[in-house]
């Protein structure tokens, strides 16, 4: 029997480190990592000391929230476009929840709000700063503006206050909303957080024609207010609003401004337009890398 006791403690011994070793895996997952609406970040990554709207997301034209969630949930649209600009803008998800990323999101069409709020309430309650507005982003401050939308809602693509954009007029939505001035609302509740990196997304269905020109105008679309953005022109419609404003156009008066121009860049990001089937902040993820 003697000969046999020091293999048999061997035996225990390698098998004690093996159960170590496949109890370390399951728990610490190298390379693993498991993304959701509440994951605490810290070696270095400190959530709880970070400061609150120390960047601003601001979405004109929100339609059903998809890009905001792509924002705070990018483990769900890992094909989405914008990811490369979130990234590189707000971080990695990999390191850093986002919840220091403020948004404010405007979306004209009433049929939108009900989910926007719903949106909006879920991300509260997992303290991420997002507030929606049902306002037409203009040039000036409420007045009543008459908008045209795709009655059938998953046609319902975006809504505008010109008809031209939409294809069947036979059933189309009407309604009445209030303007914003946009340039008077980011004076009076963006400046004051004073942001180190506002970035904002325009897809209005046309009113770019005459929003962008008054932002140029109350120098909004400056490096140190508005650092950068991205942009989708309706070019269907620039002479239903008598513009001569283009992307080469647009880039020329930028450049005319005594301020750094903020940079912008044409993207349209159609992906995932119907969103996906999980409610926000419902679905956690281990799979989804952004390496
Ligand atoms: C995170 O910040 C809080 C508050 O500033 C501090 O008490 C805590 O020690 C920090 N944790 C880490 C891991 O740095
Ligand atoms: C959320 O953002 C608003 C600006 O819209 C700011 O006034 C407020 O302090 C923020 N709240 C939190 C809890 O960060
Ligand atoms: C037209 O709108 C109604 C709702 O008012 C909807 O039930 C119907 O499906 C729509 N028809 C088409 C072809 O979109
Ligand atoms: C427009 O919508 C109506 C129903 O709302 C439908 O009967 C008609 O076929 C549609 N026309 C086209 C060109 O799609
Ligand atoms: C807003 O834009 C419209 C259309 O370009 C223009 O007619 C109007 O004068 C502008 N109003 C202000 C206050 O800039």
């Amino acid at each position: 029997m003697l000969p046999i006791r020091p293999i048999r403690r061997k035996f225990v011994y390698l098998a004690t480190v093996a159960i170590l070793i496949v109890y370390c895996l399951l728990v610490f997952r190298p390379g693993m990592h498991t993304y959701s609406c509440s994951t605490v970040y810290h070696n270095g990554f400190n959530d709880t000391s970070m400061r609150r709207c120390r960047y601003v997301y601001l979405d004109l034209g929100s339609n059903k929230g998809v890009q905001i969630r792509k924002l705070y949930e990018p483990w769900l649209y890992p094909e989405g476009k914008i990811l490369q600009f979130y990234d590189k803008i707000f971080g990695k998800v990999r390191y850093h929840s986002r919840r220091d990323v403020c948004t404010f999101g405007f979306e004209a069409n009433p049929r939108h709000m009900k989910r926007l709020k719903y949106v909006e309430k879920r991300y509260k309650s997992y303290d991420i700063n997002v507030t929606f507005f049902n306002n037409a982003v203009s040039n000036i401050s409420s007045e009543s503006v008459t908008i045209y939308s795709d009655t059938n809602f998953d046609i319902d693509w975006g809504s505008g206050i010109h008809s031209s954009l939409i294809d069947n007029k036979t059933n189309m939505t009407i309604y009445e909303v209030q303007t914003i001035d946009i340039v008077k609302f980011f004076a009076e509740n963006i400046v004051p957080l004073k942001p180190e990196y506002v970035f904002a997304k325009m897809d209005i269905e046309g009113s770019e024609f005459i929003v962008l020109p008054h932002m140029l105008k109350g120098g909004l679309l400056c490096d140190h207010t508005i650092s950068s953005m991205v942009l989708e022109m309706h070019d269907r419609v620039r002479e239903e609003f008598q513009s001569d404003l283009s992307f080469a156009t647009l880039k020329e008066r930028l450049k005319d401004q005594a301020c750094t121009p903020t940079t912008i860049h044409d993207l349209d990001d159609e992906t995932y337009t119907g969103d996906v089937s999980f409610e926000p902040c419902e679905k956690e993820s281990e799979t989804y890398n952004t390496f």
